[in-house]
Order: structure tokens, then sequence, then C-alpha cells
């Protein structure tokens, strides 16, 4: 899984394409929702088992980088809950640009920069306590390995990577728009060593379809996120899963009568 039939840049660069084409249209479906709730001081998007976890971290005062951070309102959240110096890293200038605007308008001080994660400068190497990921992050990317070597550079002593993600188990489910599949049947593999090529669109947001630019979306098994970071020199520290869709796309899967994990939550620490 760690070799790509690409240059792993065609893939990430195809997906900053295709996702500075999808952000008009979550902002368009969006509207004025994000910056009604940040106009009221203290304002945590975060929610549940997440925000629970994260409250075990203890945030305040720590620095956090969240990596694919797309709008930044999670990490505006983190902010908010009290949080040190806060960097969200995304490929995607559009989503950089909606971040940074809403941070300055609301004076939430988080520093918002456009990067492919393999690319994020060394200057920020030990720079922070928490590595942050939230929902939707790993699919996009075309090497886990990599990616886990470069979450575990940014940290210093005793930092830690918080994971929320959508289970792998998903992948094999029908999602929502395929409506007359049974949404408990296996209908694509766990293992796949290819990625999906799309061009049908990235709206889950408002679930409009569009042609969109082609973009890449890889399967990643758990044996592949859990080996990725122990051979970065990480050590798992807590792994939890739950029959909540995070993605908003495999509803139907969580609706259908039978808790199937659909999510999970990973911390691993650097020792
Ligand atoms: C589903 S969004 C992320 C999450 C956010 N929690 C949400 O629910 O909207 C995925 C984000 O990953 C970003 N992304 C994809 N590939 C990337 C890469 N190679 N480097 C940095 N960001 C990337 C996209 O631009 C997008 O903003």
């Amino acid at each position: 899984m760690d070799n790509p039939q690409k240059p792993l840049k065609e893939y990430t660069q195809a997906n900053r394409l295709a996702w500075n084409q999808a952000m008009p249209h979550h902002q368009k479906a969006n509207g004025s929702k994000w910056d009604d709730a940040f106009s009221k001081p203290g304002f945590i998007a975060i929610t549940g088992v997440e925000l629970e976890q994260l409250k075990s971290l203890s945030v305040s005062g720590k620095n956090v980088a969240h990596l694919c951070c797309n709008n930044g309102v999670e990490l505006m959240s983190l902010k908010n809950m009290g949080a040190g110096r806060c960097v969200g890293f995304d490929i995607s200038d559009a989503a950089i640009e909606e971040a940074s605007a809403r941070a300055s308008k609301f004076a939430i001080s988080c520093e918002f920069t456009q990067s492919d994660v393999y690319d994020i400068p060394e200057q920020y190497n030990d720079a922070f306590d928490i590595v942050y990921v939230s929902i939707g992050c790993f699919g996009w990317l075309p090497d886990l390995k990599q990616f886990s070597r470069k979450a575990a550079s940014l940290l210093g002593d005793c930092g830690v990577i918080f994971i929320h993600e959508q289970h792998p188990f998903t992948e094999m489910l029908p999602t929502d728009d395929i409506e007359d599949a049974d949404p408990l049947k296996i209908i694509e593999p766990y293992f796949r060593p290819e990625p999906y090529e799309e061009s049908d669109g990235i709206d889950y947001v408002g679930n409009t379809t569009y042609e969109s630019k082609t973009n890449y979306w890889f399967v990643w098994t758990l044996s592949d996120i859990f080996m990725g970071l122990i051979e970065s020199g990480m050590r798992i520290a807590h792994f939890s899963e739950y029959p909540a869709d995070i993605s908003t796309i495999h509803r139907r899967n969580q609706e259908a009568g039978v808790k199937i994990p659909l999510s999970y939550i990973l911390i691993a620490e650097r020792p």
C-alpha cells in the first residue's frame, strides 16, 4: 500500500484542485452557519466523544498542529478551549483562505498555512504537543507511512497524535448515494492497493453532484494505520471504536439496525 501507481505529487495535486473546486459548494451549503457560530465568544464545534477524549489530553496551553484542517473550525475550537499556538495545514488554497478569513474576523489566534502535508517545512519540526487529525483526512493521502513520519516529526517530547476518523470498515459498505444497495452488504474490498478515481464531486455538505476535477481516494486498513504510527516511533496509547457515522455519507449503515464500527479515535504518544 505504500507504492501508489503514480508519483505521490500527481495524486496530491489532483486532490488539491478538486478541493479548491469543492470549497465554494461547501461554503454555499454552510451559508453563514460558521460565522454565526463563532460570533459567540468561546464557541466549540467539537462535540461528543471527540470532545471528551480531547479534554482527557488537557488541551489548555498545548501547541496544536491540525493536518488537513479544511475550513479551520475544529482548530479554532481548540483555540477557544485554551490551546497555545495553533497552526492548521491544508493543501486547498480555498480552504485556507476561508479559515484565515474567519480566524481574523473573530480575532481567534490561529495560523493557517497552505501546504501539502508531505511538504510541511522543517521549521515546524518538534514545535507541537498535539498533532490533530479529524474526519476525512486519511482517504486523501497516497502514503500513510510517510504521513505518520511527518506527523511524528512535528511533535516535541511526549507529544501525541490525536486521530478521529472514519473507520476502515466503512470502505467495504455502500455509501448513502447507492440507494438501492443493502446497507449491511459488503460490496467493496477491505484490501485495495489502488485508489478510487472519482469525478462526480465531493460536496458532502450540500449533497450536490457536479462534474469535478479528477480526485483520488485511498483505502487504508487498520494495520496500515497502526503500523504507520508504530514504525514512526509512536506508541498506541488509546484506541476506541464507535457505531456513529462521522463521514455523513454512511448514515444508512448507521441506521441499519445493527451496530457496526463506523468511526474511531486513536491516540499515539511519542515516547
Ligand atoms: C474532509 S476535509 C477534512 C476535514 C474537516 N474535518 C471536514 O470535515 O471538513 C479533507 C481535507 O483534507 C485536505 N487535504 C487533502 N489532501 C491533502 C494533503 N495532501 N495535504 C494537506 N491537506 C490535504 C483537503 O484539502 C480537505 O480540506
